[in-house]
């Protein structure tokens, strides 16, 4: 919101300008001294004191300031009625004086004042706005002039409208207003150190609104340059953190390098119908799990360095094998419990086309059985929201180093006759679908190990006679 505060004794002109430069902005106009001059005029329409703080507070409660639309200019009502011309008589003045002295009496109309000042662009006029009302507003003037000069323009102002008043009597009382606004204990009238003071003694009214708007803009243009400042120190400072970042991840990233190749060597593994593994898209990549070393054989030779693993959390506690596992593409899970944000580092890989590999039976298999364990229902649910093929893995049986490892690809499959359907009600037929291309492609990989030698072209021809026999049994049913 644009908040305009101006501050300064009566009669330095403040409201006529703070009008000129509300209209000027098309901004609000808020005559806060109006406020104070329709208490005083509530108070002595009920016959009560001013200077009495217990005949005015017990008031208050029956005061209701509103304003209306009049042409261009907003008309002050009290409890409903327009009061703008009878709150600017002489004696009003000096009871507004009285009422602005008691702590009631401005708590009250200060709530007013910031709710208007919070919901719309205005320039207030007053004596505690700047100090008190609204010390966070971007733009401050404290509004001056002589008494004398002071005196004079209200004598000629109120000698226009008629009023009988003397100037020597309107000096006194500017006089004693002054030294009341300015003397009271509760937010009076100071010029606060970060507002722009202007003596108007000397100035004409559109030398005075000038200054305040040249100042505005100045304001704001040194808060743009200092915004842009700030902007490239932000920049400047990012930059320098991402490079440490980076220089740090360099030792990472060659570590992790470095684990690839050492494992490739160690964990000897042969690898049949890599060809199946879909290049250049999204995957859902699922193998049996024997041991810690195998997902990085199956990324490093299979997958490509792009590619993901979703890997239990407890690995990853200790912040260096974190940092180095990261490198490795590793996406830790908080297991029983939903961890949201691996839910979206995994659905983030899949949309950004890079293949995630997860052990669907939930941790390694401990017995190094060749039976698969049961699968957890995360894989089902990854591939049917992400629409990503899955792509089956076999390892004949436990791996181990230096050992002659054998890993069967099998081909891409997709879920897509469960994707139009709620996944609450697919979820575990889905997992149980995929339990059963992992069976089948375990019998195909006992097949090729235990009755083709490990050969893969004794495996395709194993296959190409079994099809023969196949359809010439189905030959056969026909003629009959
Ligand atoms: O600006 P004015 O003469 O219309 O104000 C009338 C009185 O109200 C003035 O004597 C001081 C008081 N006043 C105040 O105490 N705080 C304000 N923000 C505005 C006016």
């Amino acid at each position: 919101m644009i908040n305009i505060a101006i501050d300064g004794p009566s009669g330095a002109g403040k409201s006529t300008i703070a009008k000129i430069v509300a209209k000027t902005l098309g901004i609000t106009y808020l005559d806060t001294g109006a406020m104070y001059r329709a208490v005083a005029l509530h108070v002595v329409n009920c016959g009560k004191n001013p200077s009495v703080e217990e005949d005015v507070t017990p008031l208050l409660s029956d005061i209701n300031i509103t304003y209306i639309k009049d042409n261009d200019e907003n008309k002050i009502c009290l409890n409903g009625k327009d009061v703008s011309q009878d709150i600017r008589r002489h004696e009003i003045s000096k009871c507004a004086s009285e009422v602005s002295k008691i702590p009631a009496v401005r708590l009250f109309l200060v709530d007013m004042q910031r709710k208007i000042a919070d919901s719309s662009d205005v320039v207030l006029d007053g004596r505690d706005i700047t100090s008190y009302v609204l010390p966070n507003a971007k733009y401050k003037f404290y509004l001056t002039a002589k008494d004398t000069e002071r005196a004079k323009r209200r004598f000629e102002e109120l000698k226009a409208k008629g009023q009988e008043v003397s100037y020597e009597q309107i000096l006194a009382d500017v006089k004693d207003r002054d030294f009341n606004d300015m003397n009271r204990d509760f937010a009076p009238l100071k010029k606060t150190e970060d507002s722009f003071e202007i003596d108007s003694t000397d100035m004409s009214l559109q030398q005075v609104v000038d200054t305040i708007l040249t100042k505005i803009k100045e304001i704001d243009e040194k808060n743009s340059a200092k915004t842009q400042e700030k902007n490239v120190n932000t920049q400047v400072i990012k930059k320098v953190k991402d490079r440490k970042k980076q220089r740090g991840r360099w030792f990472y990233k060659g570590l992790a390098n470095f684990a690839r190749k050492v494992l490739r060597v160690l964990w000897i593994t042969k690898i049949y119908f890599k060809e199946n593994f879909p290049k250049n898209t999204k995957a859902l990549v699922i193998c049996n799990h024997y041991s810690g070393f195998d997902p990085c054989v199956i990324m490093s030779r299979i997958m490509g360095k792009d590619s993901k693993v979703v890997m239990k959390n407890e690995i990853v506690a200790n912040s260096f094998i974190d940092k180095v596992s990261k490198e490795l593409g590793c996406i830790p899970v908080k297991r029983g419990e939903a961890d949201v944000t691996a839910v979206k580092s995994i659905m983030g890989a899949l949309n950004n086309n890079q293949p995630v590999l997860i052990f669907p039976e939930g941790t390694r298999n401990r017995q190094k059985t060749k039976e698969l364990l049961p699968f957890k229902q995360g894989v089902a649910t990854f591939a049917i929201k992400a629409k990503a093929p899955i792509v089956p893995m076999i390892y004949y049986k436990k791996t181990v180093i230096f050992g002659r490892n054998k890993l069967m690809v099998g081909k891409p499959f997709y879920l897509d006759e469960f994707y139009d359907k709620k996944l609450n009600d697919v979820r575990e037929v889905a997992t149980q679908y995929i339990f059963d291309k992992m069976q089948e492609l375990r019998k195909e990989i006992d097949i090729l190990v235990e009755n083709c030698k490990g050969s893969k072209k004794k495996y395709l021809e194993y296959k190409k006679n079994q099809s023969k026999e196949l359809s010439s049994d189905v030959g056969d049913g026909r003629k009959e």
